[in-house]
């Protein structure tokens, strides 16, 4: 595998551009999910360093998220469907921008110190298989160049899935 690199000397969305084609190389190579998801958590983390605190996934298991591969403090293992920013998400199957957690009802603060958060539904063939979300310790750190990346990172693992 090459040495992924992350010119921290680019704004947020060169660094997304040039992650993407990293990404899809990383994923053309495995099929395996989790795998894929765990490079991808890393990859990422690469990519926005420190203006993202936690970077994962939780995946649909049994009509409930399930803490997956993540970079970042160790988190809240079970999230109900409809609950906090990414039980939400994945219930109406939309991105959700938070630029402010406090003010989001039912917020779920697995880290005291997290300030705003976004959070991109997986959307499968047939069903939501989980979430992709990534917190800051800063107010206001995700906008729709976040929304657009994150999500195609999103469809890149679900043309992914068996
Ligand atoms: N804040 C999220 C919970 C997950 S953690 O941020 C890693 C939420 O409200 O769903």
């Amino acid at each position: 595998m090459e040495t992924l690199i992350s010119r921290q000397s680019l704004d947020r969305k060169g660094r997304y551009k040039e992650m993407i084609p990293q990404i899809e190389e990383l994923l053309r190579e495995e099929t395996d999910f989790i795998a894929n998801l765990a490079n991808t958590a890393a990859t990422l983390k690469l990519a926005l360093k420190d203006e993202a605190s936690w970077i994962g996934f939780y995946l649909v298991k049994a009509g409930e998220l399930v803490l997956g591969p993540f970079q970042g403090k160790p988190a809240c293992v079970r999230i109900q469907l409809g609950k906090g920013v990414c039980g939400t998400a994945a219930k109406e199957r939309r991105t959700l921008i938070v630029p402010d957690v406090k003010k989001f009802p039912g917020h779920i603060s697995c880290d005291p110190e997290s300030k705003s958060e976004i959070v991109v539904p997986l959307l499968g063939k047939d069903a939501i298989v989980g979430v992709l979300d990534v917190d800051s310790l800063s107010l206001n750190s995700f906008d729709e160049t976040d929304q657009h990346y994150l999500e195609q990172v999103g469809q890149l693992l679900m043309e992914r899935l068996p």
